[in-house]
Formats: C-alpha cells, sequence, structure tokens
C-alpha cells in the first residue's frame, strides 16, 4: 500500500535539474555513500525555500550533492545562496563537480569541514537550515543553529524516524532525543512529517538571547 503511495507521488515529481536522477542513482548503487533525501524530501525542502522566499540557506552533511542542488534548484528562483559542509574530502571533490556541472557554482559554495567547528565560528543569519549529517551531530548543533536563524527560520532535518522504523540503537535514540528536544523546545514550534525516512520541520517562533 505504501509503496503504491510512494510511487503515485513520486509520479508527479520533476527533477529540476538532470543530473539528480544520476546522483539518486549513484547513492543506491555504491555503498560508500550514505543515501540521500528521498525525492519527496527533497521536493518538500525546495516548495519550502520558494514558499519562504529563503535568501540564505545552510546545509550541514553535503556527501554528493543531491540535496544541495534540489535546495540550489529553489535559490535560483529566490535569488538566494546556499552553504553546505562536508567533513569527507572525497565526497568534496565529487560534489563540486556535480554542482557545477548542474551549473548552481555561483548559488552554492561548498565548505570542506567539521560542521560543528563552522558553526561556532559562523556569524551569518539563515533562512533556513538543512540537518543530514552524522546522527549524535544534530542535537550537539540544534541550539547553535537556532541562533543563527532569522527571525521566523525554520531547520528542516532528515532521517527523524529512524526510532520507529528500527534502525540500530545508535542512529535511533540520537533521533527520537532530537525530535523530543525540539517538540518541547520554547522557542520552536516543529511538525514531524513520515516522509521518506522522516523529516522534522521546526519553525523558530523567537530568537535565542
Ligand atoms: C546522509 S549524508 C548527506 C546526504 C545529502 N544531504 C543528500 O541528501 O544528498 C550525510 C553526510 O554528512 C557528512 N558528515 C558527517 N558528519 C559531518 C560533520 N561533522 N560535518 C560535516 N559533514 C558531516 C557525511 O560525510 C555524509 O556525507
Amino acid at each position: 500500500m505504501i509503496d503504491k503511495i510512494n510511487e503515485y507521488i513520486d509520479s508527479f515529481i520533476e527533477y529540476p535539474s538532470e543530473i539528480l536522477g544520476i546522483l539518486e542513482k549513484a547513492h543506491q548503487e555504491r555503498i560508500n555513500v550514505q543515501p540521500n533525501i528521498t525525492k519527496q524530501g527533497a521536493r518538500l525542502l525546495y516548495c519550502l525555500i520558494l514558499f519562504k522566499k529563503a535568501k540564505s540557506v545552510l546545509e550541514i552533511g553535503t556527501c554528493l550533492g543531491y540535496s544541495a542542488i534540489w535546495a540550489g534548484e529553489a535559490l535560483r528562483k529566490t535569488g538566494g545562496r546556499l552553504t553546505t559542509i562536508e567533513i569527507d574530502e572525497r565526497f568534496v571533490k565529487e560534489n563540486v563537480e556535480n554542482i557545477k556541472q548542474a551549473k548552481l557554482d555561483h548559488i552554492i559554495e561548498v565548505v570542506n569541514g567539521d560542521a560543528k567547528d563552522y558553526l561556532e565560528k559562523d556569524s551569518t543569519r539563515y533562512d533556513l537550515i538543512i540537518i543530514d549529517s552524522n546522527k549524535p551531530l544534530y542535537n550537539k548543533i540544534i541550539d547553535r543553529c537556532i541562533d543563527l536563524l532569522n527571525p521566523k527560520g525554520i531547520i528542516f532535518s532528515d532521517d527523524t524516524l529512524f526510532l520507529p522504523m528500527g534502525y540500530k540503537e545508535r542512529l535511533a535514540k540520537p533521533m527520537d532525543e532530537y525530535n523530543k528536544y525540539v517538540m518541547q523546545h520554547p522557542k520552536l514550534e516543529t511538525v514531524i512529517l513520515p516522509v521518506g525516512d522522516g523529516i522534522t520541520i521546526s519553525f523558530v517562533t523567537q530568537t535565542m538571547q
């Protein structure tokens, strides 16, 4: 049943860039890369950037650049920019090339480094922050992300339903803790959506002091 629903929804989603189909296939076939955000999750991200008319977006966890290119295509329409951080140098070499091929290198800047260190030094204000890195990092950076958001900014986090989906404890537990934290946070309004492996969207209703 759920497969049929997903097939139906996916049939409406067109890639805004040709390279996205190639990257999706690479993620499925290669064993050395972590999964990309799903097509439905990517479409949700794309629409959120458009609805929000976002101008400044930050992504944590680029991998091959699949979600970055989706976000970049939306930012091409809003006139915005994306900074995306990837810790693994091998992926940076590839994603820079993929972003160039998508003709988004004037919109997307790739930073090679640890997102935690980057966030501590960063003072940019963002309209939207995408979190899709290693799972324990979510809880370590969430407060700093809230701090860096513009008023009414959005945090878009992927893979947040790992616990009910039966993933290993080391992956599932931090995701459960993350959901609990953002759900009860007094400065956030949060919704958890069963899109892909779970997407948690938090809207800042008040900025941190
Ligand atoms: C799930 S993949 C990202 C997929 C990508 N967002 C997409 O949908 O196309 C997670 C990525 O986060 C990177 N990563 C893990 N820890 C990180 C850190 N501390 N700082 C930056 N990137 C990190 C990993 O190397 C990996 O490439």
